[in-house]
């Protein structure tokens, strides 16, 4: 007799075929079929706005940032559940504070939840177990006390509540697609949020705050003597003066010419998040000389000497045309 594993995922012929499409493709880190995916997540809970993230620990991890829990707060989550529920809240510095689950459902007991509610309390953090919990009595309770609901709906995908799916309403609400889930993606989670500025939120908690995508970021001769070099990427120095352009403006062009470049890297210590902490320009002058003025160009093992020469050729005519 065949072994019966407890949990199987299900992928199938089409899973397969579009696997290996998006492999060709070669946009395999966030991408348009990241995207795509996020607008059917989005339509199926009702048009409400959805960000995919890693796993649905980082979208529950991003949902406690959001909402600025941390030291001096508590959230009030089940005593059964995954140990991710948890331990998420701990990662913030906030206090776990446990409740009882029904033995028919496995959630969290509503009033239990109520009264364990003190001035510290910041959110509830129920996980769909059993059965889809309804996110009308968990918003009365949230009004109440004004707080916040992360529901963790890593199971719940297909869940439904008087005929509307988990996600459909409720606060946040966070996925996952680990193999074990009714929807995989291997790994992989989702956070439903309330409106654009907080999906925009989520954008910038999920890519080191950077807020331009991937196709706009920006990237400059390495030093010939580099006995060792990995060759993962190739950045220059812009002529920027004497080319009379700015990064902009050849990146653009460069774009024009069909050729991404990307920027590696701002200077970490001029963001805004550094600057709160008193830094400013002129401190770490080789880094923002770079910062402002580095390029990557296209670099990859399957790039062709005929590709090498058209990026060069490419950047000739746009950096002399400027300067012209
Ligand atoms: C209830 C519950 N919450 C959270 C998670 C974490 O999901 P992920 O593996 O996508 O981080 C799981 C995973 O099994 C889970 O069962």
């Amino acid at each position: 007799m065949d072994f019966l594993p407890f949990a199987r995922p299900t992928i199938d012929e089409a899973m397969i075929a579009a696997m290996a499409d998006t492999m060709r493709g070669r946009w395999i880190a966030s991408g348009p079929q990241v995207q795509a995916f996020e607008r059917a997540l989005s339509e199926y809970v009702g048009g409400r706005p959805v960000r995919t993230l890693t796993s649905a620990t980082a979208a529950m991890q991003v949902a406690l940032e959001m909402i600025g829990a941390g030291p001096g707060d508590e959230v009030i989550t089940p005593a059964q559940s995954f140990f991710a529920t948890a331990n998420v809240i701990e990662r913030t510095g906030a206090k776990t504070v446990f409740v009882d689950v029904a033995l028919s459902t496995r959630n969290m007991e509503l009033a239990q939840a109520e009264a364990a509610i003190t001035p510290a309390t910041r959110a509830l953090l129920p996980t769909h177990y059993n059965a889809p919990i309804d996110p009308a009595p968990l918003a009365a309770i949230a009004k109440r006390h004004g707080l916040r609901v992360i529901e963790d709906a890593a199971l719940a995908i297909g869940s439904r509540v008087d005929a509307k799916p988990v996600g459909a309403a409720g606060d946040l609400v966070s996925f996952s697609f680990h193999p074990n889930k009714n929807l995989t993606t291997i790994e992989g989670g989702a956070l439903v949020v309330n409106d654009d500025r907080e999906a925009k939120r989520v954008e910038e908690l999920r890519f080191h705050g950077i807020r331009r995508n991937a196709d706009g970021t920006p990237e400059a001769l390495p030093p010939r003597a580099n006995p060792g070099h990995s060759w993962n990427m190739f950045t220059v120095l812009l002529p920027l003066d004497a080319a009379r352009t700015t990064r902009k403006q050849f990146m653009d062009a460069m774009h024009k010419e069909g050729i991404g470049i990307g920027i590696s890297y701002e200077a970490i210590h001029l963001t805004s998040y550094f600057r709160g902490k008193g830094f400013r320009e002129g401190q770490f002058p080789v880094s923002e000389r770079i910062a402002r003025e580095t390029v990557t160009l296209p670099l990859y093992p399957e790039m062709r000497d005929t590709d090498v020469e058209r990026v060069v050729a490419s950047m000739k005519r746009v950096l002399r045309r400027k300067a012209a």
